[in-house]
């Protein structure tokens, strides 16, 4: 007897489908799996529609029975995975996507829904399968976006077996003496050293954790004498944090002293000529950036100690070179403006390190895609767009930007050439060529005798003294049928940086280094009353940390003053550009298609979900 159903009888099941008929097509395929019991590819089909019908406790059982039939077929977890997940069982359906990710780690559509599955779920316990998962996906930092699994991370690191007990002894007292085993045990968790050369990790027991081993290191001088490669190992992913961080985390008074002495050896060996100890070079790269030692660029570094020397060294000195070919508006006069530029010398905000590169798609496709109030059709024409990015920073908006709109020109103005000059290595590097970094004033943005089809200024209108001013400068560089991306601060979303920020005037303390670090100390001591201050990314680096709490200036908008302000500027608000979640939350409440584009029922949205726009509001807009 035949084992399978012939092909008319597979196509008449696939018309039945592909007519909306799934009923149908369910009882024929039963009928037909009767006479052919055996058959894989009627119970493949069976399962599928089953799937398809919303009927997925079926579809499991069917596709558990194939994967007993055929161990070998990632196809088949795969979609058990995705019945799982569609009733929210997310345990069984992580396991069948990684089983069908290890038979056929070529298929990126795995990793991607693995991802996808991670960035909505809670771990709350290590395991070797998540640990390893977790670490393939934040090696391809330009595909993931690591920001969105750094909580999860976080509590793994911190409930992985072969260092929770070190975790636990540093919590309990801050003079924890690490000895050599607990170093090996450090270097053994992949997911912890390749986070901390990727990404701030911003978690107050991790920061203790790190300190606490900074501390030892540096304290305990015989261990960097004892020849081990994973000692090194640890210095090395301990200096990349720290340069990550900024040097944000604090020293106390014995290590300011060791600190100073270890420079002055490393000083004396190189005026010596003898060798210097790259176990000491690179502990005291975890409290300074290599670039300060004036003879650091005659230093030939080890291929192990390369890509370090990389961003602690070569990038310093690479982006010197580069901000002397940054062209200058004009000489920037504003008061404002001059105290901004100096607030951003030292240093460039924000310092970022890994990039997520979005697919290149037209004008018209991003439209589409961000839902906005518009006909894409009316955009065909607009195939090679040129964009304006006002206040860009350090490049990561104007890279994603340029990356985004596929054949577009990009220009890029802002008053701090130390930011510009990191926005055009990163550029260069990453192979943007058609982004032109320009030094200048958005106050001064007439002078610039040019109008574009697509201008963004996200996180600048409200640093400046009048908001309103900056937007109609940028307007004015818009193009009538032109479109602008803006982006606020909400009233709501930063009620508690508006608190924090009342500790820090009655403390008294100016943004720097030093105020930043003590302030932050405090909010450690009163973490209860600054939990949500704690939860926050931006906390755990120190330019972050200064844009977040310490800025010149800010302005806070409630969504009803932004109504205000457009319709007093004849522009016409197009949608927000915001994570799907927070789209579809807003939708069970707002169903019909136009809700999304009224301003006064976000408003109305927001009030009653206060921190929906802790980040900030993103929307785009068209001139009237
Ligand atoms: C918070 S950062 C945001 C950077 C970038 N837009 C982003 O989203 O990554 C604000 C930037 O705006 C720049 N800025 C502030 N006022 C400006 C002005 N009047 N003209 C040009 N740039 C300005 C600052 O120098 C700073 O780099």
């Amino acid at each position: 007897m035949n084992a399978e159903p012939d092909s008319s009888q597979i196509e008449h099941i696939i018309n039945l489908y592909k007519k909306n008929e799934i009923i149908k097509a369910v009882e024929y395929c039963i009928n037909v799996e009767k006479e052919f019991p055996l058959s894989i590819k009627i119970k493949n089909l069976l399962a599928e529609l089953h799937y398809l019908q919303g009927d997925y406790e079926k579809a499991i059982k069917i596709f558990e029975n194939l994967i007993i039939l055929d161990e070998s077929s990632d196809s088949h977890f795969y979609k058990l995975g995705l019945a799982y997940e569609k009733i929210n069982n997310a345990s069984q359906a992580f396991d069948n996507y990684e089983k069908a990710f290890s038979l056929a780690p070529e298929k990126d559509i795995y990793l991607d829904t693995i991802f996808n599955l991670l960035t909505r779920i809670n771990i709350n316990l290590y395991s070797s399968k998540l640990g390893e998962v977790y670490n393939k996906l934040i090696l391809k930092p330009k595909i993931f976006d690591i920001e969105k699994l750094i909580k999860n991370i976080t509590l793994l690191i911190k409930s992985h077996p072969n260092i929770s007990k070190i975790f636990q002894g540093i919590k309990n007292n801050y003079n924890f003496n690490l000895n050599i085993e607990d170093y090996q045990a450090i270097n053994s968790v992949d997911i912890l050293m390749n986070t901390m050369r990727l990404t701030p990790i911003p978690d107050l027991e991790i920061e203790l954790f790190l300190t606490t081993l900074r501390k030892n290191l540096l304290i305990k001088e015989a261990y960097y004498e004892v020849d081990k490669d994973f000692i090194l190992e640890v210095l090395i992913s301990l200096s990349y944090q720290c340069f990550i961080n900024e040097y944000i985390y604090n020293e106390d008074d014995t290590e300011k002293k060791e600190v100073d002495k270890l420079k002055r050896n490393i000083e004396e060996s190189y005026k010596e000529k003898s060798e210097i100890n790259i176990y000491k070079l690179i502990l005291l790269s975890c409290y300074m950036p290599l670039h300060v030692l004036d003879w650091i660029q005659d230093y030939t570094p080890t291929n192990k100690l390369k890509d370090l020397f990389k961003i602690q060294v070569n990038d310093y000195f690479d982006e010197l070179l580069i901000s002397k070919d940054i062209k200058k508006l004009k000489k920037i006069k504003d008061p404002l403006s001059k105290e901004i530029e100096d607030m951003y010398k030292e240093s460039p905000y924000p310092r970022w390190n890994e990039i997520l590169i979005p697919p290149g798609v037209t004008v018209k496709k991003n439209i589409e895609n961000l839902s906005l109030k518009l006909d894409p059709e009316d955009f065909n024409y607009l195939t090679n767009p040129d964009i304006l990015i006002a206040g860009c920073g350090t490049g990561h908006q104007s890279i994603q930007t340029y990356s985004r709109f596929k054949n577009c020109k990009l220009t890029a103005i802002d008053l701090s050439l130390t930011s510009l000059s990191y926005a055009k290595r990163k550029s260069l590097e990453l192979g943007c060529e058609r982004i032109e970094y320009l030094q200048a004033d958005i106050l001064d943005l007439d002078s610039l005798d040019k109008k574009f089809d697509i201008v963004e200024c996200c996180g600048v209108l409200h640093h400046m003294s009048n908001p309103e001013t900056g937007l109609k400068k940028v307007k004015n560089r818009l193009k009538s049928e032109g479109l602008m991306k803006i982006a606020l601060y909400s009233k709501f979303g930063w009620k508690n940086i508006v608190e924090a920020g009342l500790h820090i005037s009655n403390l008294n303390l100016s943004n720097s280094n030093e105020d930043i670090k003590f302030f932050r100390d405090y909010v450690f001591k009163n973490s209860k009353t600054f939990s949500q201050l704690l939860g926050s990314n931006d906390f755990y680096s120190l330019s972050n940390c200064r844009d977040l709490l310490f800025h010149v200036q800010v302005h806070l908008f409630t969504l009803i003053e932004i109504k205000e302000l457009l319709e007093k500027n004849n522009l016409e608000f197009l949608g927000f550009e915001i994570n799907q979640a927070l789209m579809d939350a807003f939708k069970k409440t707002y169903p019909n298609k136009e809700d999304i584009y009224s301003l006064s029922y976000w408003n109305d949205f927001e009030l009653k979900n206060k921190e929906i726009f802790s980040g900030m509001y993103h929307f785009w807009v068209k001139k009237i």
